[in-house]
């Protein structure tokens, strides 16, 4: 019998670092780099919704507009009745495109390391597809080990990967994340994952410095969470969200640049900044449809089809580990 309970238990693996060895690492060390996953506490997950809805971030809308148009060819590919497993599924609100068009028998499994925002989303998901079987779980998806299941007779796993979060890897890391994902779902396993495209510089400068300032919100967040979180005593308002497109990386990169020499204090330590020092706290790859081929049969991945809006700012790749399943043409929206 499968569970129809509309109550979720959250399970959780708490294979992670804490967030105060990690940070205390990262100001030790020059450059300063803090890994962007720790963005994501209830108000960063809130201010990277908001982020989502301004006009220049585009991403959000462009693969919404793919995944509107070809949900149900990408869900036909997938297997109706697949285990869905979702990385990061932060607010899930591209995930009903596809949800609409699988079985009720498909099992969902979104992972997010952001408790109150993985539970809030499950029970919206929930309500709109009562019969489906969900299983969130609270976890660094790059930390699973493997993915046990309430009910194990389901046959295909697939990982829903959208939102271009691969960019936010090194390529290298990128490679190990597509390997890691590979022995999640097992030999008939398949990833759909949306990838941001090289594009103009001024467009991508512009999406990670939005008028409303909530981008500024989102990077200097992190200083207030480690405030909040580790008791440190930093100055907020004394440094500055910085980002812009680094053409020869081909990433995006953000920064929070110190306005004035100052220092951070955590536990017994203090952190010096001199002016315009600063703690480089994400990047964001992007990468052209060849490239992502590359890094994805890199990674033992066979690229099978790809959905792409017709201004070529964002493509959604189907991968699957079995090379005999067949190839299709690109697809272009309308
Ligand atoms: C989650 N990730 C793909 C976003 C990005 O575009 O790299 C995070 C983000 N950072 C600033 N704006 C959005």
């Amino acid at each position: 019998m499968r569970n129809e309970s509309p109550v979720l238990k959250v399970y959780h693996d708490d294979n992670d670092e804490d967030f105060l060895t990690t940070v205390r690492n990262c100001l030790r060390r020059i450059p300063r780099e803090i890994p962007p996953k720790y963005f994501y506490d209830a108000r960063g997950s809130e201010l990277f919704d908001l982020i989502c809805t301004t006009p220049e971030y585009y991403p959000t809308r462009t693969e919404t507009e793919i995944l509107e148009q070809f949900g149900a060819q990408m869900a036909k590919l997938i297997g109706l009745d697949c285990v869905l497993i979702e990385f990061g599924s932060g607010s899930a609100s591209k995930t009903p495109l596809l949800l609409n068009h699988l079985a009720n028998e498909a099992y969902y499994v979104p992972i997010d390391i952001c408790e109150p925002h993985l539970l809030h989303s499950t029970q919206r998901l929930k309500s709109m597809f009562p019969s489906m079987h969900m299983q969130p779980l609270c976890a660094d998806y790059t930390k699973l080990s493997n993915i046990v299941l309430d009910d194990q007779t389901y046959s295909r796993r697939v990982i829903f990967f959208p939102g271009s979060t691969i960019g936010n890897y090194e390529p290298k890391e990128a490679v190990e994340l597509l390997r890691h994902a590979a022995k999640l779902v097992g030999q008939n396993g398949a990833l759909l994952i949306g990838v941001d495209c090289k594009k103009s510089p001024a467009v991508l400068n512009d999406a990670y410095n939005d008028a409303y300032g909530y981008t500024a919100a989102f990077n200097l967040n992190l200083l207030a969470r480690i405030r909040r979180e580790l008791g440190a005593q930093i100055d907020q308002e004394g440094f500055t969200h910085y980002a812009f497109y680094n053409d020869v990386l081909g990433r995006i990169e953000m920064h929070l640049v110190s306005k004035h020499k100052q220092n951070i204090r955590l536990g017994k330590e203090t952190f010096h900044f001199d002016k315009g020092e600063s703690i480089h706290t994400e990047n964001s790859y992007k990468y052209s449809a060849q490239e992502f081929q590359k890094l994805a049969l890199a990674s033992g991945w066979y690229p099978k089809t790809m959905w792409a809006d017709c201004d070529g700012l964002f493509n959604v790749h189907y991968l699957s580990l079995s090379a005999n399943e067949p190839r299709h043409l690109t697809q272009y929206t309308r």
